[in-house]
């Protein structure tokens, strides 16, 4: 479903703004309804004359389209003069674009003090010196949006370009800054380095390039940068051509040359030189904690690798808990193969509670079926036979006590639908060692192959109770994280009771742990009786989404996370809650019979169906319509205020199923910022439509004309027929929902 962005009652600067990128910038915010600051010194390419012209010229264009503007010539240099400007004309300035920039190119021995200063003064100080004067009113207001422009000189380099290149990439290191101070004021700060055909391109590009490379081209991803909703902050985008790509660092894992009391040799750096610059496995350091992470271990390493007694710092617990993410990250587990025939898919699927009960479960069970299908999660299984064959013990670096390991999180993506037998190798390698403070985790990557295809890919995260406090990082951006589901009641629902002997089915699938089926030695790890398996649960959840949003097909199944917090025991009811956002359905499963959530953080991403159109079939004898009803709920509390200037009405709805009313909607689209009420409404409707569940689902998907409905019967109104023309505004998207 698409809002559009609109900038209402925001106002924003935009530097250089007199032709180039900075014009197309300033026309598209004014069409969006921003108040618009355009600024323009003015003066030639490289930095000489002045002129009110092209700024002046631009605002003329913006109030032509029904927009707000203003014009200031003043240079970047004078910040407060531009930020003054919006304050006297707008009253106050939310978003600033620092765009204008000059170039003198030289090549390096030839440049100047002046070429390198003006360079400087105009790109780099003007882009501090303007933000800095809006930086306040943007802390007050809790609200900010910054753009700095960098280039692909600073970030590559560019012959003839050092000054350029030097200030250019400047302004990334006081973007990464500004994005840390800002960040709890609500200030994002982000770089773009956008290629577009302009005047300062034009004695470089050949023209053709120049003119196909537009500017309209760059200017979306600023917008969408400068909106309140868009949540990124210090990132660095490359743009030009309808592309965007996104950068960050990245860093070899390296090497440690140095040993306790004996001095550290450029021969020793010259000997590892190859490893320091080997780029395998190399890590992406997001920020300076964990730049300076990697440092306290290197010197715990370096201590211990010695034998002497470590400091009282971060070393004794490495020593103590023998977790060594520099030895232990990158490390690779024996390559493990998994032969498997349909017997394994049908038990594993009914290990995992589906039944011949259900209609739609048979082409799972069943190797007859016409459909016959191995369920996607299926694909944790030969991952786990690597892991138990491989011996994660005998991993260097990873010296723990094996009883203190627990099954914490699970990621599973497919890339291809997995066949019904098949002999699969799996590679499994240790992605990164966290320290959790309270333990360690351990993030280990399994990818598993037929022949030389991926077929799939899962991220075991594993914590080991106690083995923390070894000073290494607490975050990763290896990691596949858990993302909270959406604050509003469940979209759907589904329950299945598990059976006494389901864990003792599903471990047959290959995890033998006693855990899951001797009391005794369940009893020794402190629970009552044996506990499902944590996969199995998560087996449930997939299928109940793959039901309820996929009509079961497993082509449809793209990846799942989720995060175990609590044992179920066999026999209880699992209930999986379903949030649907686009093509990813947020999770969560309790217990039904005690309430507690068993997996948490969850989902499983989908792929389009293959009409484009998404399933949505009901809860067991519930609407389908519910799900529309529940968008729109969400529509009306990010634009109610909107939808209600646009409607000033209140709409009754009777759903109704086999001829009786089965449920009641009323959209309040009159009061306040608009409202949606489940149920009998006490109010006045203006208008109160009548429509069954089906036909209502063919209206808002675009298959059955409302108008036509109405003729045929299908749809009545009482009330103010008039006003079901507005409803178009409430439903036109759901065509696409
Ligand atoms: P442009 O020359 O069309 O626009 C720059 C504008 O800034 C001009 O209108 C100029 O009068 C104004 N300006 C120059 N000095 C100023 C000052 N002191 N105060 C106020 N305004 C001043 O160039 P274009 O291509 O639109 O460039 C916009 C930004 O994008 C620049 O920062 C440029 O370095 C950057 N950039 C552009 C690339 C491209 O492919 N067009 C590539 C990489 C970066």
């Amino acid at each position: 479903m698409s809002v559009p962005l609109v900038f209402d009652g925001k106002v924003v600067i935009v530097t250089g703004a007199g032709g180039g990128l900075g014009r197309e910038y300033a026309l598209a915010f004014g069409v969006r309804g921003a108040s618009v600051v355009v600024n323009d010194l003015g003066g030639d390419i490289k930095g000489g004359g002045k002129s009110s012209n092209a700024a002046d010229k631009v605002v003329e264009e913006i109030k032509a389209k029904g927009g707000k503007a203003v014009a200031n010539y003043d240079s970047v240099e004078d910040g407060e003069k531009l930020i003054q400007t919006a304050l006297d004309a707008f009253g106050r300035i939310d978003i600033v674009v620092n765009n204008a920039g000059i170039l003198r190119d030289r090549s390096f021995g030839r440049t100047s003090d002046l070429d390198w200063d003006l360079i400087h003064r105009v790109h780099l100080r003007g882009s501090f010196m303007v933000t800095r004067a809006a930086w306040n009113h943007m802390k007050k207001q809790k609200f900010g949006r910054i753009i700095m422009t960098s280039s692909a000189a600073g970030i590559y380099g560019n012959f003839g370009q050092a000054n350029y290149s030097a200030a250019k990439l400047g302004l990334l290191g006081l973007a990464n800054t500004l994005a840390i101070e800002g960040q709890k004021y609500n200030i994002h700060c982000n770089t773009i380095a956008p290629t577009a055909g302009s005047r300062l391109t034009e004695t470089v590009m050949p023209p053709v390039l120049c003119e196909s490379l537009k500017a309209e081209y760059v200017a979306p991803l600023v917008l969408w940068l400068s909106h309140d909703q868009c949540q990124e902050n210090g990132g660095l985008f490359e743009v030009g051509a309808g592309w965007i790509g996104k950068l960050r660092w990245e860093r070899s894992q390296g090497r440690i040359v140095r040993k306790k009391n004996q001095g550290m040799f450029p021969e020793t750096v010259r000997d590892q030189w190859d490893n320091i610059c080997d780029f395998t496995n190399a890590t992406k350091p997001a920020n300076i904690n964990e730049s300076v992470a990697t440092l306290v271990e290197v010197l715990s390493r370096v201590e211990t690798d010695e034998g002497i007694a470590p400091n009282p710092t971060s070393a004794m617990a490495t020593a103590a808990s023998g977790i060594s993410p520099l030895e232990a990250v990158g490390q690779k587990l024996p390559e493990s193969t998994f032969s498997y025939s349909q017997t394994q898919c049908i038990l594993y699927a009914l290990g995992v509670g589906m039944s011949t009960k259900d209609d739609d479960h048979l082409k799972f069970l069943y190797e007859g079926h016409e459909d016959f299908s191995c369920l996607p999660t299926f694909g944790v299984i030969p991952s786990q036979a690597a892991m138990m064959d491989g011996g994660l013990g005998s991993v260097p670096g990873l010296n723990f006590d094996f009883t203190r390991l627990l099954h914490g999180e699970q990621y599973l993506e497919l890339f291809k639908p997995l066949p019904t037998s098949g002999t699969l190798t799996s590679q499994a390698r240790i992605a990164d060692v966290l320290d959790k403070g309270s333990g360690a985790v351990i993030l280990l990557d399994v990818h598993t192959y037929s022949g030389k295809e991926l077929l799939c890919y899962n991220q075991y995260s594993l914590f080991i109770v106690g083995a923390g406090g070894f000073g290494g990082k607490r975050t990763s951006d290896k990691a596949m994280s858990t993302v909270t589901h959406p604050n509003r009641t469940p979209d759907a629902v589904m329950t299945d009771t598990t059976t006494r002997d389901q864990a003792a089915l599903y471990r047959l699938s290959g995890d033998w742990n006693p855990l899951h089926i001797d009391p005794s030695f369940a009893a020794m790890g402190g629970f009552k009786s044996p506990i499902l398996h944590g996969l199995c649960s998560f087996g449930f959840a997939a299928r109940h989404v793959l039901k309820q949003y996929a009509n079961n097909d497993a082509s449809r199944f793209k990846s799942i996370k989720v995060r175990f917090v609590k044992p179920v025991l066999p026999g209880q009811s699992l209930q999986t809650e379903m949030w649907k956002e686009g093509n990813r359905i947020h999770i969560q499963c309790k217990v039904k019979e005690s309430g507690a959530v068993v997996l948490s953080g969850a989902y499983v991403d989908l792929h389009a169906a293959a009409d484009g159109s998404p399933q949505i079939l009901p809860e067991a004898g519930g609407l389908k319509s519910e799900l529309v009803f529940a968008e729109i709920g969400r529509r009306i509390k990010d634009l109610g205020a909107e939808m209600v200037k646009k409607v000033n009405a209140v709409f009754g709805w009777e759903i109704t199923k086999g001829g009786d009313i089965a449920a009641q909607w009323t959209i309040d689209l009159k009061t306040g910022a608009g409202a949606l009420h489940k149920g009998p409404y006490s109010g006045k409707t203006d208008v109160t439509i009548t429509v069954s569940d089906g036909d209502f689902m063919e209206v808002v998907q675009g298959k059955l004309n409302p108008q036509k409905a109405f003729f045929a019967g299908k749809l009545k109104v009482r009330g103010n027929i008039m006003l079901s023309q507005k409803l178009e505004v409430i439903l036109k998207d759901y065509a696409k929902l």
